[in-house]
């Protein structure tokens, strides 16, 4: 073998030996909720663009929000033989028989974003997810420092009704506030973690409450609810980040731009890269045995209008928000 000739050939061994454990022979299916938001649109193609850096071979099935389409896909995954399962669950219940049948059939199911019932605990690998607790508690936290002493009437716009999310979120924040006497939830539905529903739901909210003069802020389990939010504000008359603070979370491009104009207070970062982690775990626990812990934690950064919100935006482009 000539120099030029055995050069190119430690050059491609140096290159396959800098990709992730053999991650390169991996197939994957994901069982994705949907498209209900900026951040879950992000999620699914930073997903896509974290498979093709380490040439994963990675189905996605769109549930178009339903758990029964969950379950279908789960089950045409187990039918084709992936090498593991991603689940980002709707909701909390209902996966014990299904994922079961993964258990069974000997492939890894990982849970992304959402978690499942502890009863299920022996049923998937790992969960790549953040601290959604954790997450309520930053955005009550930071508005009792806000508000100080003043006496404070929260309007809340919850997520998916039985998502672990939701309840977290809901419980965090309870929590932090419950510190505060003068704060207090007066209103609290859901907006299914989308815009169309948070206006909605504001809008009544806002006739409920005199017209929004008896509402000093707004927690939605997501930006999404909150961009509908703050529309809703604005065709009341109101001037949102004003006259109602707010405070949401994901941390999503279009809450930056709200953030820029005035409109929008805080929110609380959630990554869109569940994905990554999930792969490496899995290709290491395919090629090396090594077991992962039963959470991954994503970070949770708390945003707000002082943080510079044009660069946060600018440096969100091409994720897929
Ligand atoms: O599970 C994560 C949540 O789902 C995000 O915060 C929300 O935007 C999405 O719909």
């Amino acid at each position: 073998m000539t120099f030029k000739a055995l050069f190119a050939a430690s050059a491609t061994a140096a290159l396959l030996l800098a990709l992730p454990a053999n991650a390169a022979e991996l197939t994957i299916g994901f069982s994705q909720i949907g498209s209900e938001s900026g951040w879950r649109a992000a999620e699914t193609s930073v997903s896509k663009q974290e498979a093709t850096k380490r040439k994963v071979n990675l189905k996605i099935a769109d549930a178009q929000q339903k758990q029964e389409n969950q379950i279908k896909a789960i089950r045409s995954f187990i039918a084709q033989n992936v090498d593991a399962i991603f689940l980002a669950p709707v909701v909390s219940t209902g996966w014990d028989s299904v994922l079961k049948e993964a258990k069974e059939a000997k492939i890894p199911v990982v849970l992304l974003d959402r978690d499942i019932d502890p009863s299920g605990k022996d049923l998937y690998l790992t969960a790549v997810t953040s601290d959604s607790v954790h997450e309520g508690a930053v955005a009550g936290e930071w508005l009792a420092k806000t508000v100080g002493e003043k006496a404070c009437n929260v309007v809340e716009l919850q997520g998916t009704v039985g998502a672990s999310v939701a309840a977290n979120r809901k419980k965090g924040f309870d929590t932090a506030i419950a510190k505060h006497a003068n704060l207090k939830v007066v209103r609290s539905q859901t907006g299914d973690f989308t815009r169309a529903k948070g206006k909605e739901v504001m809008e009544s909210f806002i006739k409920a409450e005199g017209g929004g003069k008896t509402i000093c802020a707004v927690y939605a389990h997501n930006d999404d609810m909150m961009v509908g939010a703050i529309q809703a504000m604005k065709e009341a008359g109101l001037k949102p980040g004003k006259d109602i603070l707010t405070v949401s979370i994901d941390a999503v491009p279009d809450i930056f731009k709200a953030m820029v104009a005035g409109e929008a207070n805080a929110t609380v970062e959630l990554t869109p890269n569940m994905a990554g982690p999930a792969f490496d775990t899995v290709a290491a626990f395919k090629n090396k045995g090594t077991v992962p812990p039963k959470w991954i934690q994503t970070e949770s950064r708390l945003l707000t209008a002082a943080d510079d919100p044009q660069k946060e935006y600018d440096s969100k482009k091409g994720l897929g928000y």
